[in-house]
């Protein structure tokens, strides 16, 4: 292999520096390997199946049990949890609205890198905010972004309380619980709507399988182009 000395761009006008961007003299150099060298490779396109909803709606439930299956099916898989997510990349992270922020910002652009390097990538997170999840939505190409609503009733999930947090809450041991004393957003239009009051595991992780199928995200990427690396 030769080396090529192209200079990378820099990249100061692409980026709404005067935005978010606190660095200067950014260059961008080009990969050789694409995302559609990586889909072509594994056989499926790559995108983010995001699941949002109440805590104790059933997300991380049907993102685990929805891995299960699409790894069984040999596709490159993973789960990003909003329980996990907090104990490393976002372990400085609260619950006040700029935390969830934060915590949502940081888990878009992981689940990006994720998505880029070929994965399906499925979300956990009750990312409570419209604005937010949009946001995500904005910085993945049309079609990337699958906006799964989990929903479950505020009643159903507290008689569920699988982690015994509502009762916390309830009592005032818990501030800013989402819900109770913390807003949750209605998504105004998912992509998905799974209403796990009505749905088992097994139909909830259906529907969403008939969605992907219906949108054609099985269909196999163009085979006839060449891999970079051939
Ligand atoms: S998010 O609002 O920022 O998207 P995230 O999905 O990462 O939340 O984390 C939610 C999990 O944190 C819940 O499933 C629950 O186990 C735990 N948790 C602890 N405190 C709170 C709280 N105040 N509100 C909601 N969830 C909480």
């Amino acid at each position: 292999m030769t080396f090529r000395f192209d200079p990378p761009k820099l990249v100061d006008n692409d980026y709404k520096l005067s935005q978010s961007v606190k660095s200067r003299n950014l260059f961008k150099p080009d990969g050789l390997i694409t995302r559609q060298d990586r889909e072509t490779r594994n056989c499926h396109k790559s995108y983010i199946i995001w699941l949002t909803g109440l805590s104790g709606s059933g997300k991380s439930t049907i993102a685990r049990e929805l891995e299960r299956v699409l790894f069984e099916k040999n596709y490159q898989v993973m789960i990003l949890d909003g329980d996990i997510v907090r104990f490393g990349l976002n372990s400085d992270l609260g619950f006040s609205l700029e935390d969830r922020q934060e915590n949502i910002r940081r888990i878009g652009e992981a689940a990006k890198l994720l998505m880029e390097a070929g994965n399906i990538t499925i979300c956990a997170f009750i990312s409570p905010y419209n604005n937010d999840r949009d946001k995500i939505r904005k910085i993945v190409p049309d079609g990337d972004f699958i906006e799964t609503f989990i929903d479950c009733p505020l009643e159903e999930c507290e008689r569920r309380d699988p982690k015994g947090l509502y009762k916390k809450a309830r009592s005032g041991l818990i501030k800013n619980f989402t819900g109770i004393d913390d807003p949750f957003e209605l998504p105004e239009k998912p992509e998905i709507k799974v209403n796990t009051q009505e749905l088992s595991v097994e139909k909830s992780v259906d529907k969403i399988l008939t969605y992907l199928s219906e949108q054609n995200y099985f269909q196999q990427p163009n085979e006839s182009r060449e891999l970079s690396l051939k």
